[in-house]
């Protein structure tokens, strides 16, 4: 008979910690932690849905919540059980062992693609990434002329892989290499949307063409119509794998589970992190079966990857989205924003372009986006602008409308107040 499995007692009280200013724990940063972020005058100390309090008590409405790991805003119930209840049973193993919870969540997200898939786990968007580099240059060894090694990758101008060596030079922005070269060869760039240029781009030693299915560092860039469809023609044709980087477009965020879903496509891997997890980090990969039978036992590995706590908080994401129908919410929260911003176009002239997928909204302008984010803080709304001249939000796909209406008035009498 299996033994039951004892539980940790939480009725001791931990030790009441001080709370400290903003200004206090701004004080420890300067002097112990490393600025290489540019960070906001604010300490956060709680979140619940869109909302998000600072340590003096204030609140603000979140539309950018935890760049975009937040897909449920802060602190999702279902996520909040899972991490408690696991954290008590079992915090780590390594991947030595077997855990049920990698399992369930492998299966979860394998299911939700549209082809026989596997998955990787490990903790990060650019470990992710590195990961598919990597699956896709073994995928690639002995596949060319007279048995050479195909190793070669295109990827777009714009786009965003991460910080680590291979996806930052897989991320096609010279200003992100600046300073840390040589980076790692076999890398060709080709701006996105055009087929004839990745056409031109591959050549013999070519393995794979990766991107994200809509830009988001980038600028909230859709691709134009037919355009993942061409890139499967293409990758067919050259015997290429095509990798989808979904760590920021993925897990409901446009309103379909994985966001290449919604053209006829299905890609060779998937990379995910951000919201996979509710807030929790986690990233891994879903590759196509005979495609990720590469990765065997040495080829690679992450310590933490797919413990039983974030995964467990994936699971509990996946059944909020699914209990909660937060896909169509997304798709429903896209319209509205879309709808509001085009309007406000008309009357605003710094608005050049609205761009927007689900929860993906991008709002061009014709200036620098820095002020416009530094003002909504003082109105207590917190946003995001990238790639200088880009608002871009992110919000929770399970934001109210209530919330919707306080955003959207915010920012557009911010924006028509602006030069
Ligand atoms: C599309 C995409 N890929 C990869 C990354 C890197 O993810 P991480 O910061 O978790 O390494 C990001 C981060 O913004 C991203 O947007």
């Amino acid at each position: 008979m299996p033994l039951p499995v004892p539980r940790l007692s939480l009725s001791e009280p931990s030790e009441a910690r001080t709370r400290m200013t903003s200004a206090e724990v701004i004080d420890v940063f300067k002097q112990y932690v490393i600025a290489n972020y540019t960070r906001y005058p604010v300490c956060l100390v709680r979140g619940q849905g869109s909302q998000v309090w600072d340590a003096e008590g204030n609140q603000y409405l979140d539309l950018f919540p935890g760049w975009g790991c937040g897909l449920l805003g802060h602190c999702p119930p279902r996520v909040v059980r899972a991490v408690q209840e696991q954290v008590a049973e079992l915090i780590h193993v390594p991947n030595t062992w077997y855990t049920q919870a990698q399992g369930e969540l492998a299966k979860a997200l394998c299911t939700r693609v549209a082809f026989p898939a596997k998955a990787f786990f490990c903790n990060s968007g650019t470990e992710a990434n590195e990961a598919a580099i990597k699956l896709a240059r073994l995928n690639g060894r002995g596949s060319g002329p007279n048995g050479s090694d195909r190793y070669k990758i295109v990827t777009m101008h714009n786009s965003f892989h991460g910080r680590t060596m291979g996806s930052l030079t897989a991320t096609g922005q010279p200003k992100y290499h600046q300073g840390v070269g040589p980076m790692l060869p076999g890398f060709n760039y080709v701006p996105f949307g055009d087929l004839d240029a990745v056409s031109k781009a591959i050549d013999a030693e070519t393995i794979a063409v990766m991107l994200e299915p809509i830009q988001g560092e980038g600028g909230i860039n859709l691709p134009p119509s037919g355009y993942l469809e061409g890139l499967r023609e293409l990758c067919d044709k050259h015997k290429l794998l095509l990798i989808c980087d979904e760590v920021q477009t993925g897990m409901g965020r446009t309103g379909k589970w994985y966001t290449h879903q919604h053209w006829n496509v299905n890609p060779d891997i998937i990379t995910l992190a951000k919201a996979v997890a509710g807030g929790v980090a986690l990233g891994g990969l879903l590759a196509r079966t005979e495609v990720a039978e590469h990765l065997k036992p040495g080829t690679h590995a992450a310590t933490f990857g797919g413990n039983p706590i974030a995964c467990r908080a994936s699971l509990a994401t996946i059944e909020t989205i699914e209990k909660e129908s937060l896909l169509e919410r997304a798709v429903l929260i896209g319209q509205k924003f879309q709808q509001h911003f085009t309007q406000l176009k008309e009357r605003c002239p710094i608005i050049t372009e609205v761009r927007v997928r689900g929860a993906m909204i991008g709002i061009q302008l014709a200036t620098d986006g820095a002020p416009i984010v530094a003002e909504c803080l003082k109105r207590r709304l917190l946003i995001n602008a990238t790639h200088q001249t880009v608002i871009r939000l992110l919000p929770a796909i399970n934001l109210t409308d209530d919330e919707i209406e306080q955003g959207c008035t915010i920012l557009s009498e911010v924006l028509l107040a602006a030069k």
